[in-house]
Formats: structure tokens, C-alpha cells, sequence
């Protein structure tokens, strides 16, 4: 079977972002299926999307605990909300005959941001794991970002070929915002050096959007990961980029080389 893929799917990919908990099926089903046509072993990393973020945001999750804020209820709701969009990814992949487990990230990750503690659960075919509520030891709760996820799974997992960000909407890295941006301004390669005018929908997201990916990309290349993002809504582009054929999308490498 060979390595390990790491895989990103998108929070506004495998949901309708505008509407609250709501799954959108036909990309699930569609990368479940690559997945499975790919045969290679992999750590599934989904994101929330409208599972997560806008509860996140209404309580303001992300900053921790704040004095005199009913943020309870709220915790427990992301997470029971995003066990719920996991259990639709699970019962996708397990659909298209894959063995999967799936290890919801606040039983076994603690604090947030790339350097979060906890050992990283593997299951020997289909790992599955996402962005979530975790305890943090100095703010009580944060947001952890499947993307620091993926970062740590990439580089630290020994038979990593590469990694795979499917992300909603965008061919890969744009040099302008999607909604301004012409088929010209993909960027093939992209390099921390390189500046793009990345849409950080920072009134919807709590976590870092395409910035976060493109930086969180730029450590694992450094570490000599092949780091590549796509669109996911186009399956053979995926399919493409897990086995490591030449796609349609944007090749991040560290600038040193
Ligand atoms: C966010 O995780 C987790 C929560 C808001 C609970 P991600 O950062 O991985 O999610 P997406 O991909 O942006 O939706």
C-alpha cells in the first residue's frame, strides 16, 4: 500500500457554509469515493464549516474562557455539532468500503495552534480526525484548526508521502481574492516569499482560512513534505493529487530550496 496521504477537507467544502449544521452530501460522497479509488492509507483531516464556526464566533470560543460569558452550553454544542458532521464523513468513507476510525480531537489533543500536546491516534487504513473545541491549560477551551492538525500529522507521522489541502470554491492559491480574481491568478507554486491578497472571512471564520493553509503549508514543505492544494470539488483533480500526479492546482515548496 505504500505511505501515508495526509488529507485536508475543507470546513466550506464538505459544508453549505450560510446554513447552520448543514452537510453538503454530493462532496462528501465524491471524495469518499477518491478515497477509496486511491488505495493508499490515509489521515482524513476535515474541517467545520457551518458546524463549527458560527456558534464558534456567536460565543467567542476561540478567545477561551471569558469572565461573566455563558459559554458552556456552547462549548458542548460545537462539539456534539461537529461529532454529527463526523459521523457523516465516517459513514461516507465506511459506504465506499473503507475501514476508518475516527478520534474526535478534544478526547486526546489538549491547547491549540501547531504545537497543541496529545499523541496522534492512527488507525492502520483510514485515520479520521477534525477541527474541534479542545481544553487549553491556560484558557480553559480554544479552537484547534485541523489545518495545525495536519501539520502535525505530515510532519511528524515517518511514512508521510504528501499532503493534500481540498479546499472549496478556489482552484488553489489565488493572487486576488476569488471574488475578484480571473483565471490568470492561480498560483502554481506558491512560496512564503510570494504575497497574495488572500479573503479572510473573518466575521464568519474563527480560525485562519487560506492564509493558515498557505503558512501551515510552508512548515510541512520545509520539513520535505510535498504540500498541494486543490479543488476539491473536482474529483479527479483530488484523485490527481493523492497519487501524486501532476494537477491543476497550487505546489507549495519552502523557498529554500
Ligand atoms: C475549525 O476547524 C474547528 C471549529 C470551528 C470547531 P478548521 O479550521 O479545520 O475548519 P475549516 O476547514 O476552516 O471549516
Amino acid at each position: 500500500m505504500g505511505g501515508t496521504v495526509v488529507i485536508k477537507w475543507g470546513g466550506g467544502l464538505i459544508t453549505h457554509k450560510d446554513q447552520l449544521c448543514t452537510v453538503n452530501q454530493t462532496v462528501i460522497d465524491q471524495l469518499a469515493k477518491v478515497c477509496s479509488q486511491s488505495g493508499k492509507k490515509l489521515v482524513i483531516v476535515h474541517g467545520a464549516g457551518s458546524f463549527g464556526h458560527m456558534k464558534a464566533k456567536k460565543y467567542r470560543l476561540s478567545e477561551g474562557r471569558i469572565e461573566g460569558s455563558e459559554q458552556d452550553d456552547a462549548v458542548e454544542e460545537v462539539r456534539s455539532d461537529m461529532i454529527k458532521l463526523n459521523q457523516s464523513v465516517v459513514n461516507s468513507l465506511q459506504s465506499h468500503g473503507l475501514s476508518v476510525k475516527s478520534y474526535p480531537p478534544h478526547k486526546w489533543a489538549r491547547g491549540t495552534g501547531p504545537d497543541f500536546s496529545g499523541e496522534l491516534p492512527v488507525h492502520d487504513h483510514v485515520t479520521v480526525v477534525y477541527g474541534d473545541v479542545v481544553d487549553d491549560d491556560d484558557s480553559e477551551f480554544g479552537i484547534l484548526s485541523g489545518d495545525d492538525i495536519m501539520l502535525r500529522y505530515a510532519t511528524e507521522l515517518p511514512d508521510v508521502e504528501r499532503a493534500v489541502f481540498a479546499i472549496g470554491g478556489v482552484d488553489g492559491i489565488l493572487r486576488l481574492p476569488p471574488s475578484r480574481a480571473g483565471p490568470d491568478d492561480l498560483i502554481e507554486i506558491w512560496h512564503p516569499g510570494l504575497e497574495f491578497e488572500g479573503e479572510h472571512a473573518s466575521e464568519i471564520d474563527v480560525t485562519g482560512g487560506i492564509g493558515l493553509k498557505a503558512a501551515r503549508g510552508a512548515m510541512m514543505a520545509e520539513k520535505g513534505v510535498d504540500v498541494v492544494l486543490v479543488n476539491g470539488e473536482i474529483p479527479q483533480r483530488v484523485l490527481s493529487a493523492i497519487l501524486g500526479e501532476s494537477v491543476i492546482g497550487t505546489r507549495i515548496i519552502s523557498g529554500n530550496s
